[in-house]
């Protein structure tokens, strides 16, 4: 699965050499950007425009927490790239969240499109921080956590609690050219089954891909099979 993500990521640059990605992170995707990064060594060209942009965040851990999207992100991606300023991404401890949720919109209205965006499936069908709710924010915007996401594995590289998280929204989402959908193991078989039941639901954020008219989706073994 790793494979065919780094691959077909990097067609995707070859194609578009300037693309802007918005990555997630969790345990998901992080093989599959090593594996990209890896082909600098051959193909150094196929980095030299690329922008990246963090797709979400632990609102109140510190920027370089082990445990944020942000060192995530620095470690696979950013650094072996030397991405620079061609990355873009909320702060994790902004003095205010609003207005940092505010900033990021700004960026992404100049800079925006996305092109090509990666997304991981939550356990509770969550996409990003976009949690499971009786209605879904289209633009970047502080969210409550789940009891999913607080019991997310990245949590268990710190000692300290998020208060909130920091999430780009459903609209920035869906308007990306294209989606990478990765999903792996064996705790993601009944939200892949019930995101291909294509029942579109605000309890189910996922479910909101089928309005999408360019969905990748890559699973491994285990996600796919029936119980
Ligand atoms: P995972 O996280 O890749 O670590 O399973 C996905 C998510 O919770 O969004």
């Amino acid at each position: 699965m790793s494979r065919a993500a780094a691959n077909w990521l990097a067609r995707e640059l070859k194609r578009t050499p300037d693309a802007l990605l918005c990555l997630a992170t969790g345990g998901t995707p992080t093989r599959a950007y090593d594996l990209l990064a890896e082909k600098r060594h051959a193909q150094p060209g196929l980095f030299r425009k690329l922008r990246v942009l963090k797709l979400d965040e632990w609102g109140g851990l510190a920027m370089d927490d082990p445990a944020t999207c942000e060192a995530h992100l620095q470690h696979h991606i950013v650094q072996p790239l030397k991405l620079g300023r061609r990355y873009f991404g909320f702060e994790s401890q902004p003095r205010d969240a609003q207005a940092e949720c505010a900033r990021v919109n700004e960026w992404l209205t100049a800079n925006g499109p996305i092109g090509v965006c990666v997304l991981g499936l939550g356990v509770n069908g969550h996409l990003a921080f976009n949690e499971p709710a009786a209605f879904l924010r289209p633009h970047a915007h502080v969210a409550t956590l789940s009891c999913a996401s607080l019991r997310h594995a990245m949590l268990n590289e710190t000692n300290e609690r998020p208060k909130f998280g920091l999430t780009l929204g459903m609209a920035s989402l869906l308007q990306a050219r294209k989606i990478l959908l990765v999903v792996s193991g064996a705790s993601k078989r009944a939200p892949i089954q019930k995101l291909l039941s294509g029942e579109i639901t605000p309890r189910f954020p996922a479910s909101f891909l089928w309005l999408h008219p360019n969905v990748v989706l890559l699973c491994d073994e285990a996600a796919r099979d029936k119980e």
